[in-house]
């Protein structure tokens, strides 16, 4: 099978596309005929060698965290999927998606969303998790609280904003001009172009700050946060010795892989709560083009590789 593989850690020409064997699951995993692929900013970080988890001694590497597609095998121990059922996955570390078959933990793995093709469906586990746990998880957001999301066009902004209007909160989110009215759309309540306005001079206290950008963006969240309210974020561990001050909760977190999760997910998107927005769709052999597409910015929604047209 083709898999996209690194075998040293450096700039998009380590990428190369192989032929290598294709697994056998253990007993409580599944082997999924992928479908699709999508790109998120930890590619290139663990393509770089700037991601902790993968070391020289994973080498080489298959990228990618997340797909969707079909069950091909499952392990002894799996009674959830049946060959041919339509799932899928954010997957754990050491299993990666840019590749024609995948291994997955079942309990990784949920039904694809029926109402999304397979481009549409391998967009959502990671970024969509991503805002689920940072949101709810670790934010404790809650009905009628407000939240303040930076970055809301983006892969995970865009689901986190989603996912805030579907529970009950108010919405207000920092993005670029461009994409005022796309958030808008998607039901933000109020949209700040973090390039013209400074967000702590037009936004009133919120109960949530969820800082996907890090640096002195985070630093200024501080200021618009209640006291008993939380900044969380998905970079850079937030100073904790002024939340203490302030009497606000501060942390930063690694999203998890959670199939329960992305079943509660899938049920929002077939309900028509929450929308897939794809930036940009590439080949499995076009992932350099396709991270720099991601790495450019300006991205609205996800962007995702064909593995099977
Ligand atoms: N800890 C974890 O488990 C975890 C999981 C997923 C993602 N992440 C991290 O979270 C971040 C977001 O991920 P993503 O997939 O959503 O990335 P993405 O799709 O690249 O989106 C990033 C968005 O941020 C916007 N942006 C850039 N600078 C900004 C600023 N100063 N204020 C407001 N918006 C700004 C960009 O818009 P413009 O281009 O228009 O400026 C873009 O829409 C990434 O850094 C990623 O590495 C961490």
């Amino acid at each position: 099978m083709q898999a996209v593989r690194i075998h040293r850690f450096g700039g998009p020409e380590v990428m190369a596309i192989e032929e290598i064997d294709r697994p056998t699951p253990s007993a409580n995993e599944v082997l999924i005929k992928v479908f699709a692929a999508s790109v998120n900013p930890v590619d290139a970080k663990m393509r770089e060698g700037k991601y902790p988890v993968v070391t020289e001694k994973d080498l080489p590497y298959v990228l990618g965290r997340d797909v969707s597609g079909q069950i091909a095998a499952a392990g002894d121990d799996v009674s959830s999927f049946l060959i041919g059922d339509e799932v899928f996955a954010f997957l754990s570390p050491e299993h990666g998606g840019y590749e024609e078959f995948v291994l997955a933990r079942a309990d990784e793995v949920a039904a694809k969303p029926k109402s999304l093709d397979q481009v549409g469906a391998a967009a959502v586990p990671l970024a969509g998790i991503t805002a689920w746990q940072g949101l709810f998880d670790h934010g404790g957001l809650r009905q009628g609280q407000h939240v303040l999301i930076h970055g809301g066009a983006g892969g995970v902004g865009h689901f986190a904003i989603q996912f805030a209007k579907a529970k009950g909160a108010w919405v207000a989110t920092t993005v670029s001009a461009s994409e005022k009215e796309f958030v808008s759309d998607l039901g933000a309540d109020q949209v700040i172009d973090y390039k013209s306005e400074k967000f702590e001079d037009v936004i009133e206290p919120v109960d949530l700050v969820f800082d996907l950008i890090a640096g002195e963006t985070q630093e200024r969240g501080f200021n618009v946060v209640k006291p008993g309210g939380a900044l969380i974020s998905t970079l850079q561990e937030p100073d904790k010795a002024r939340a203490a001050e302030l009497s606000i909760r501060v942390g930063r977190y690694t999203a998890q892989p959670n199939g329960a999760q992305l079943r509660e997910i899938a049920e929002l998107i077939d309900q028509g709560k929450v929308k897939v927005v794809i930036a940009s769709t590439f080949e499995l052999n076009e992932a350099a083009e396709a991270q720099a597409a991601l790495n450019e910015r300006h991205i609205r929604g996800k962007v995702v590789l064909k593995v099977v047209n």
